[in-house]
């Protein structure tokens, strides 16, 4: 072999060498390396959809990525409540929410469809739209102000509750409800006369029970896991509207993993949703039934003539946010009430 040919030949097996010490040295490294912290914030209870979805994700994903990301799961506004979850999703330090679709609005007007009052009969509608192209498109309203939405959950239709029973809207008139912050809402209880205010959820029950507030809406789910039905002594069963929710991350945070891990997180996500919706069937029917036996709530069941004077009085909402919203949405959603 010529001397030239010799010094190649150990030039290459030295450069192996040294990569493949590299490559062992890198694999220690990897196997020392702390997991990735991923945080995944909330505001209500852990024995709910939204509770129980986030633990099942954070599951699955140190189930599937073990030794990569280990994800912590704050429930009932610990880490972020209503008035900073969002903004702190953006600054990166929080990587997923799943806040309530009705508080997205600084970000976008196309979700307020969502809290048009008696807009979907039921929650099979509010599947069926979410799920058809509008609805999917929907989750990507807010990609330029840098949220990614990665699917709906859902919790569940909206009862009112007061301290008094609300059969008609004339009952509501000159009460205080407390509501999400959500432009919509408020309109709908402007239009029976009645004084919404704007407040975070962990306030909620304080509010109630100190008489600060007369009322609010909510689902059985949250009425029940936050114990406002202690607070309150009539539920009414109007099923007037939506709470459902949508999980969503930064654009930031989700352009800057791996697609392979992308890939993972984003199944694990649906798989964790696919419960946390089968839960919140279920629950649904479970936490009416377990505040009915409490005996600390009535229920007032409406007639079909007394129903219809609440979407009398509610209905004219739409017309108000229509432009916002758009018209082919809300016939979008609307066909959604029939299978
Ligand atoms: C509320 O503020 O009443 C709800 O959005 C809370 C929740 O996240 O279910």
């Amino acid at each position: 072999m010529k001397k030239s040919t010799r010094t190649l030949t150990h030039t290459f097996k030295s450069i192996a060498k040294f990569a493949t010490a590299a490559s062992i040295l890198t694999a220690s490294f990897n196997v020392f390396a702390e997991p990735v912290e991923i945080k995944f914030s909330h505001v209500v209870a852990e024995n709910t959809p939204k509770g129980q979805m986030a633990l099942k994700f954070k599951e699955l994903i140190e189930q599937r990525l073990p030794g990569e990301y280990i994800v912590n799961v704050f429930p009932n506004s610990q880490l972020f409540g209503d008035n900073n979850e969002l903004a702190a999703l953006l600054l990166n330090d929080v990587q997923f929410v799943a806040p309530s679709l009705s508080k997205f609005e600084r970000y976008t007007k196309k979700l307020q469809i969502f809290d048009l009052p008696f807009l979907f009969e039921d929650m099979d509608a509010v599947d069926r739209f979410q799920q058809s192209e509008s609805g999917q498109k929907l989750l990507n309203a807010m990609n330029r102000k840098g949220i990614v939405g990665l699917g709906y959950l859902h919790n569940g239709m909206k009862q009112f509750s007061a301290n008094d029973p609300l059969n008609l809207p004339k009952d509501a008139n000159g009460k205080k409800f407390r509501i999400m912050a959500s432009d919509v809402i408020a309109a709908q209880f402007d239009a029976v006369g009645a004084i919404p205010v704007k407040k975070p959820f962990s306030e909620v029950f304080t509010l109630l029970q100190t008489r600060a507030i007369d009322g609010q809406e909510n689902t059985w789910s949250n009425t029940y896991s936050m114990k406002f039905y202690e607070v309150q002594s009539h539920i009414t069963e109007s099923n007037h509207g939506v709470l459902d929710y949508m999980v969503v991350t930064s654009n930031t945070f989700w352009k800057g993993l791996p697609a392979d891990k992308r890939a993972v997180f984003k199944s694990s996500l649906d798989e964790a949703i696919a419960l946390g919706n089968k839960i919140a069937s279920e629950k649904g029917n479970e936490d009416k039934q377990a505040i009915l036996d409490s005996n600390r709530s009535q229920l007032v069941t409406l007639t079909p003539e007394a129903r219809q004077q609440w979407v009398n009085a509610m209905k004219p909402v739409w017309a108000k946010f229509e432009d916002q919203i758009g018209r082919d949405m809300i016939d979008a959603a609307q066909a959604a009430n029939t299978k």
